[in-house]
């Protein structure tokens, strides 16, 4: 069992998709531990894309997260952070293959909807910096055995 993070980002949540987005994290059958509709300070926005910063496009990318709110959580599931990465598909939307969330819905390499942690190291990092460990809860779901067991 892997966690993963996941944003909504403010394009997604303006675009009214934050529905949309989770009902297929959903049916995939990953679980919800975490979530929270906020605003996304300054700090926390510079700690969470830390790796970018001195890029050219980060300034635009700080004020675009921060600008209106995201919905943020945790899914838990079997090599849940690479499967999240497939649903979301590739960075640019204008590329993202069909069946992708941002192929669906996104022609923009900035406004592309959802952010997923994109390693194990960067998932633990992640939901430390968004969530307490209070946040996160600690339940099973009675489909559980069904979706992920046998492998
Ligand atoms: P995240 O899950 O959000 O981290 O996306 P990613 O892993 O697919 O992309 P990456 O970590 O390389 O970039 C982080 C975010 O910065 C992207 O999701 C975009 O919102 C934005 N971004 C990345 N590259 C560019 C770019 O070339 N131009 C602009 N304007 N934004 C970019
Ligand atoms: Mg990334």
């Amino acid at each position: 069992m892997q966690r993963t993070l996941f944003i909504c980002k403010p394009d997604c949540v303006q675009r009214r998709l934050v529905g949309e987005v989770i009902r297929r994290f959903e049916s995939k059958g990953l679980r919800l531990v975490a979530l929270k509709l906020m605003t996304v300070s300054r700090a926390l926005a510079e700690k969470h894309y830390a790796e970018h910063a001195g890029k050219p496009f980060f300034e635009g990318l700080i004020q675009f997260i921060t600008a209106t709110p995201v919905v943020v959580g945790v899914l838990e599931g079997n090599e849940a952070i690479s499967v999240l990465r497939g649903l979301m598909g590739p960075t640019n939307g204008a590329a993202a293959p069909p069946g992708t969330i941002r192929g669906d819905f996104g022609l923009s390499r900035q406004n592309n909807l959802i952010h997923g942690s994109d390693s194990a190291e960067s998932a633990a990092r992640e939901i430390a910096l968004w969530f307490t460990p209070t946040e996160l809860l600690d339940y099973q779901l009675a489909d559980e055995h069904y979706v992920s067991g046998g492998e």
